[in-house]
């Protein structure tokens, strides 16, 4: 989950292609790194940095180097620790060949073999070994392509790279496995990037490589040729965006601007989707009458966006009455497969770039099924690759730990499961509207509750909860998936190990688990049936002395009193319960983060985006 830039043209690459990583930071922030070549004789310079890119930064403030083509990467750590050896850019001996890379290379054990005696590695990665091989192939090719053919057909796995050779200094040279890469075109110049946002307001001219691609771009041409050489026509696409990222609107971190910006990003989810009209369908790629016909549906992603599925799974079968799977992308695609010809699969990421989520619409694809990608970002991978797609409109998301996406995941499945009930007849347009209704009813509970516990949070139970060592989040029916999502957000940003379980599972095992030391979450359900049955894993919990906090529904007294701690909700649509906790539920593991000082839009060890498998 590393970020790729590159430049080439008449401008001075430094400044930009910085500022491009640090919009690309959010993929990966173990070390960084730039290269260039001198403006005034083609000379390599470069500079790397373990730590974040501000570190890298202040290397170049001490070092000062800049020139006319130029690449920069921030790096996710496969292979090896962060160091400043294993920070890329990575080179050949000689340091003719300076390479960028995002994604695995498998068969770099194999490869490093073969190069062992005749060249000197000097780190860890699977990405030097590609500097070592494609400069032994530029001695034995005639051209720069025919070296890169060679390249591609002798590497495996999963790539997006830019190579500078100092030997052709007026251009760079590009190829594309499986991981994302895009080019720019401006005026006498060209960008390269894993991600268009690294570009946006230099232009929105965009061409997508396609997957098992190379190019060779220089300032005025793009060459575009597929794995055996042929050259492929330019798909040049115009990208509507910009570059918002970095504004906080005077919050201390990206993710508590996101947690206030739930309610506005759910009421753009629902209003645009409610809008679509007709065109929903194809937007989807169905015909109506398909759509009637769906006789199941399976969704697939990871983290996050699988929790908002599984939430969403109760939503298909109760209220369209379609069977549904939720499928976790990284194990589905090892698992046996049964296509069933009127499923449906809906691949579920915020950023559309999630590469098991990829891997899994791939396969799921190729063997004919109709796909759909549910995602935030318009010009993403998954967008591009599926047979129709929904967006989310929660705006651009920053922080690692994913808050508006969720939310807006959430609404907007809710809404899709209501329009295909409305389709099939279930439900009349009048219970349409209000489900819409219900969904803006929801999100201004979300916003109201926040505003309501805020204070408590901060002053005093941030400051309680903070030094634990763990922490266990129960739920039932639709709030078990909901207490995962919780769990996972605390685990996140502050650390604590913390685990979501069904309520119903406790006595089976992790009561064992239960003291007074450890906060138990508890996340209650308006179904009176549901409720009673968490009311008696409450009182299992108390009688062994363990500490709950509760977050409940109004009248829901017997469960009030049980816990140390409750946070009662207005009472909203059945089904919307998660929404309705979630703002209360994100902000606590938020001050909880903010407490320990941790660095919460950009927790250890993760990335925003996980483009690796
Ligand atoms: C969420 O807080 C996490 N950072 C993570 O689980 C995330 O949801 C997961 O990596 C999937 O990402 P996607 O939605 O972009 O595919």
């Amino acid at each position: 989950m590393c970020s790729v830039v590159g430049y080439v043209g008449n401008a001075y690459c430094k400044d930009l292609l910085v500022e491009g990583l640090s919009r690309l930071e959010y993929r990966g922030y173990d070390s960084a790194g730039f290269a260039c070549l001198s403006a005034d004789d083609n000379r390599l310079m470069y500079a790397k940095s373990p730590g974040r890119l501000i570190q890298l930064k202040e290397l170049l403030d001490k070092n000062p180097m800049d020139g006319f083509i130029g690449i920069g990467h921030t790096r996710w750590s496969t292979h090896g620790t962060s160091t400043q050896e294993n920070a890329h850019p990575h080179f050949d001996c000689k340091k003719r060949i300076s390479i960028v890379h995002n994604g695995i290379i498998e068969n770099h054990h194999t490869l490093r073999g073969d190069l062992l005696g005749k060249h000197l590695f000097v780190s860890d990665t699977d990405t030097e070994v590609v500097a070592h091989l494609f400069e032994s192939l530029c001695a034995q090719y005639a051209t720069c392509k025919d070296a890169l053919l060679a390249l591609a057909a002798r590497i495996e796995g999963a790539y997006a790279f830019i190579i500078l050779d100092n030997e052709s200094p007026d251009q760079l040279i590009l190829a594309r496995h499986r991981s994302p890469l895009c080019i720019g075109i401006g005026e006498g110049q060209m960008y390269a990037a894993s991600d268009p946002i690294a570009f946006a307001g230099k232009t929105n001219k965009v061409v997508f490589l396609p997957d098992a691609t190379c190019a060779i771009i220089k300032k005025d041409s793009i060459e575009l040729f597929d794995f055996k050489g042929n050259f492929l026509p330019l798909e040049v696409k115009t990208v509507d965006f910009a570059w918002l990222g970095a504004e906080k609107d005077g919050h201390e971190h990206h993710m508590l601007k996101e947690i206030y910006e739930q309610k506005r990003a759910i009421h753009a989810t629902v209003s645009s989707l409610a809008a679509m009209g007709d065109t929903l369908w194809s937007s989807i790629g169905l015909t109506k009458e398909q759509s009637r016909a769906i006789t199941s549906l399976s969704f697939i992603g990871c983290g996050t966006s699988w929790h908002a599925a599984r939430i969403a799974q109760f939503f298909f079968e109760k209220i369209a009455r379609i069977p549904t799977r939720v499928l976790l992308a990284s194990e589905f695609r090892y698992m046996p497969f049964f296509p069933e010809q009127k499923s449906m699969y809906v691949a579920i990421s915020q950023s559309g770039e999630t590469a098991d989520t990829l891997e899994a619409l791939r396969l799921v694809k190729d063997m004919g099924m109709a796909t759909i990608a549910l995602t935030n970002v318009a010009s993403s991978t998954l967008v591009r690759e599926a047979g129709g797609f929904l967006l989310t409109h929660a705006g651009q998301e920053m922080a690692v730990a994913s808050t508006k996406a969720f939310s807006t995941q959430v609404a907007a499945l809710y809404w899709l499961a209501n329009r295909l009930a409305l389709e099939k007849e279930i439900i009349t347009p009048e219970q349409m509207q209000a489900a819409e209704h219900d969904l803006f009813v929801v999100a201004q509970v979300l916003e109201d509750t926040i505003e309501l516990y805020k204070h408590i949070i901060v002053e005093t139970l941030a400051k309680r909860y903070a030094h634990k060592t763990k922490a266990i989040f129960l739920g039932r029916h639709i709030s078990y998936p909901f207490a995962m999502e919780a769990a996972l957000k605390l685990k996140e940003i502050s650390y604590i190990f913390s685990q979501g379980y069904p309520a119903g599972e406790l006595k089976h095992g992790p009561l064992a688990l239960v003291d007074a030391e450890t906060p138990i979450f508890l996340f209650s359900h308006q179904d009176p049936l549901i409720y009673q049955k968490l009311v008696a894993n409450a009182q299992e919990v108390k009688a062994r002395s363990g500490h709950i906090i509760a977050f409940v529904f109004e009248g829901q007294d017997e469960l009030c009193k049980l816990a140390d701690q409750a946070f009662v909700f207005p009472r909203v649509a059945p089904l919307l319960e998660p929404l309705a906790m979630t703002g209360v539920m994100q902000f606590f593991a938020y001050q909880v983060a903010k407490e320990l000082e941790l660095p919460i839009d950009k927790p250890r060890n993760l990335a925003k985006s996980v483009t690796v498998e």
